[in-house]
């Protein structure tokens, strides 16, 4: 038999002390079952969503983690043993599983997906070409149904996610303007992506910053919420659309975020805020991932990494993510 090793959780964490509540295990790999996938995990990836199953809230979209058990997140590497059909050995998938070196999972019930292997880096399977890609593509065209010509505003937009609707809004012929964290971040959004109008939410009053957008913000992708929510909503132009992919700010909380203060401006701007859940969408995800695809091999869809190396470095790569000192997706690479 063999052992892997994979991050347990064993109590709720209380802000980003991660290391007091999830410890690194080893156990024996089960067999195989009738219609099961085992799958080593080459790479995992870090994502702000589950930091919300790590509490114990009932009201979320998905139930707390069980303490005791292994911690949640999604994996990408090759099949090494299946009994399940349209799965063999050597097939590179992705999927939800455990922050583990090996996943043993149900194909269905993981979202289990063959990747295409001739993608130039793998790990754009969970960025670019991945659910952050495909959360940014349903949420601006389905979901929001972005039109050419409108002013977008992203939050988190130097993020996994953020950088990827950037980039959409900025192939549709929109204008673009970005939130992010850091002077650097601004400087990769508006020279590397092409936006219009970067603003560094740290050192800047954002909601002074949008007031100079002519004409208002037609479109506004969030992924944070709190202050940057109430920023935005009384420079949004009348009408104006909002989808909420993320509230990121309050994700380490029991109770999730208070407000919007600026709750008024939807009745003043009538405004339309809709909630944007790729997992709804995922059999979708098809048609999300073919034009960008498209625009990744014609240069005009790019990202960047914070990688992490070692399973040992797991929690140090997730409080990245959760601090905000990563430029695009945070992926830990657990080969070795
Ligand atoms: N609805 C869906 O189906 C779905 C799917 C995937 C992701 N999402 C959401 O998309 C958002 C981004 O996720 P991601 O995976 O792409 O991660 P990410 O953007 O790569 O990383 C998270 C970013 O959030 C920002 N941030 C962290 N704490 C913040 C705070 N308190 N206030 C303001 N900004 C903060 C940081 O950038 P700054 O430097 O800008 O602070 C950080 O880099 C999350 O809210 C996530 O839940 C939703």
């Amino acid at each position: 038999m063999t052992d892997y090793r994979y991050w347990r959780l064993n109590s709720r964490p209380e802000g980003h002390e991660y290391a007091a509540a999830l410890s690194l295990e080893t156990a024996e790999l089960q067999t195989v079952g009738d219609g099961q996938v085992l799958v080593q995990a080459d790479y995992l990836s870090m994502d702000p969503g589950v930091r919300v199953w790590m509490t114990a809230r009932e009201d979320s979209y998905s139930p707390p983690i069980p303490l005791g058990t292994p911690m949640q997140g999604q994996f990408l590497g090759p099949v090494i043993e299946s009994r399940a059909d349209g799965f063999k050995v050597g097939d590179i998938v992705r999927g939800f599983g455990h922050w583990a070196t090996h996943s043993l999972v149900d194909p269905v019930m993981s979202g289990l997906m063959v990747l295409d292997p001739s993608v130039r880096d793998l790990r754009d399977h969970f960025g670019t070409l991945g659910l952050n890609g495909w959360t940014a593509y349903c949420g601006l065209v389905d979901v929001l149904e972005l039109k050419e010509g409108e002013t977008v505003l992203v939050s988190a937009a130097a993020g996994a996610t953020g950088s990827v609707a950037c980039q959409i809004a900025r192939n549709m012929g929109c204008r673009v303007i970005a939130i992010a964290g850091s002077d650097d971040k601004c400087a990769w959004l508006t020279e590397t992506l092409g936006v219009d109008v970067a603003i560094n939410y740290k050192t800047q009053n954002v909601e002074a910053e949008l007031a100079k957008v002519d004409g208002g913000i037609d479109v506004y992708f969030e992924n944070v919420g709190g202050d940057l929510l109430d920023a935005a909503l009384p420079n949004m132009a009348m009408y104006g659309r909002i989808g909420i992919s993320g509230l990121i700010a309050g994700y380490t909380s029991d109770g999730g975020l208070p407000g919007p203060a600026r709750f008024d401006q939807i009745l003043m701007k009538r405004l339309t805020v809709k909630g944007i859940f790729l997992p709804d969408f995922l059999a979708k995800g098809v048609n999300y991932y073919a034009p960008l695809k498209q625009w990744y091999d014609e240069g005009r869809l790019t990202g960047d990494f914070d990688e992490t190396k070692g399973m040992d470095n797991v929690l140090v790569a997730f409080e990245r993510l959760m601090r905000g000192q990563n430029l695009g997706k945070v992926v830990v690479d657990v080969r070795n």
